[in-house]
């Protein structure tokens, strides 16, 4: 893919990625997905992303070239490349902080580097493609197991370690009521996982339908459309205990709907980093005490969020990109156990040619879409 501008995406022929470091792979793409954070570059909402750039940040693939730094993988091997880019040795790996490499990304000091996910990620470029370089091939890389469906594999790049490690920032404690906000899949998994750490009730915020009653049954969690309400904070604590809900996760970020000044200030005339309105919600809704944990993503200029709140609440903050090589072990095992199925989420599968039509149904919400996986014509 080649990105064009805000709202543009096309195909088109790229050189061929070659290796050009000795830790490098080069991976033909088998499946790569369209995630929640490639909308918010599609939108134009991260800066310093360049035209001619490909996106994608969630892909398994076969590799196809190993550089002789690489003894743990093998040419033929169909692996999951994680959508952390990072070097395994730096201060901030070696505490199983991957999304924050310092290697991968040495002129940024908060994130790490990312796929496709412009040049305050690293500028790497990303697996909507058919084919990808991969950086620090002996970190991330993992061989997709025998019974392992390719599916179920390329959601665990990303959105299944990001719903978990949601949750277990969260610090979910047993019997502890857990409100998502968000029902993409992010949010949707967020739910599922929140039961995986004791959770007692959870409910979901969002304002499709469709998605909304795909994660009553898929959490389950009881879920509630904001559009229907006066005021979704005020519902929340009558709907507990009148104080508010334990734990409160943003799965929304930046390109969150639902108020007009958010909208103006984040969206439309970039005054701060796309619209907190999701995180004022998760702050405003959890009980004093409580926690709030952050995965929906913001860029790096500042947003109005009520900090007095989280002051006089008392709340903790607990927020990052998510560790995927830290997680993926235990993600298989999930897999493997039935505790978590990550395929169910997958609505739409499309020709990597036609990516354009996927990046609209997806960013518009259509045909019922929740995940939609790209297959090049060469997987
Ligand atoms: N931290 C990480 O490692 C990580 C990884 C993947 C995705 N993300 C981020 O997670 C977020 C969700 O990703 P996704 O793939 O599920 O995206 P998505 O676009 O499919 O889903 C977002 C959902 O939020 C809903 N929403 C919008 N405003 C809302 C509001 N005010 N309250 C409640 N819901 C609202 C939308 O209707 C939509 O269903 C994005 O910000 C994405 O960038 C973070
Ligand atoms: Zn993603
Ligand atoms: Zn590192």
């Amino acid at each position: 893919m080649d990105y064009r501008g805000p709202y543009r995406i096309r195909v088109d022929e790229k050189p061929m990625p070659r290796i050009e470091h000795p830790r490098d792979a080069i991976v033909r793409v088998t499946r790569s997905c369209i995630c929640g954070s490639d909308l918010h570059l599609y939108h134009g909402m991260v800066p310093d992303t360049r035209v001619g750039s490909t996106f994608g940040h969630e892909f398994t693939g076969i590799v196809e070239e190993v550089g002789s730094g690489v003894e743990n993988l093998n040419v033929g091997d169909h692996v999951i490349v994680p959508f952390n880019i990072a070097c395994g040795q730096c201060h901030f790996c070696k505490q199983g902080l991957f999304g924050n490499c310092h290697e991968a990304n040495p002129h940024a000091t908060a994130v790490g580097g990312i796929y496709g996910y412009s040049h305050t990620a690293g500028g790497y470029n990303g697996g909507q493609a058919e084919y990808v370089r991969v950086p620090y091939a002996d970190v991330g890389p993992t061989l997709i197991p025998d019974w392992m469906d390719v599916d179920d594999a390329v959601l665990l790049t990303d959105v299944v370690p990001t719903g978990y490690q949601a949750a277990e920032m969260g610090g979910i404690q047993k019997g502890d009521t857990v409100v998502v906000f968000g029902a993409g899949p992010v949010g949707i998994m967020a739910a599922r996982c929140a039961w995986l750490f004791g959770a007692g009730r959870v409910i979901v915020i969002d304002r499709f339908e469709y998605r909304l009653e795909f994660v009553r049954d898929y959490g389950p969690a009881e879920v509630y459309n904001y559009e229907a309400l006066d005021d979704v904070v005020t519902f929340i604590k009558h709907a507990t205990d009148g104080l508010g809900v334990d734990v409160a996760i943003d799965a929304v970020g930046g390109d969150a709907k639902g108020n007009f000044l958010q909208t103006l200030l984040g969206n439309k005339l970039k005054l701060q980093a796309g619209n907190a309105i999701a995180l004022h919600w998760a702050i405003n809704s959890v009980k004093k005490g409580g926690i709030v944990s952050i995965v929906g993503v913001y860029g790096p200029t500042g947003n109005v969020v009520p900090i007095g709140n989280v002051v006089n609440k008392g709340i903790t903050i607990r927020a990052n990109q998510a560790a995927v090589p830290r997680l993926l072990p235990k993600m298989i095992e999930h897999v493997k156990e039935g505790r978590i199925n990550p395929k169910a989420l997958i609505t739409h599968r499309v020709p990597l040619e036609h990516i354009a039509d996927a990046y609209h149904i997806f960013a518009a919400k259509l045909d019922g879409c929740i995940k939609p996986v790209l297959v090049p014509s060469n997987a």
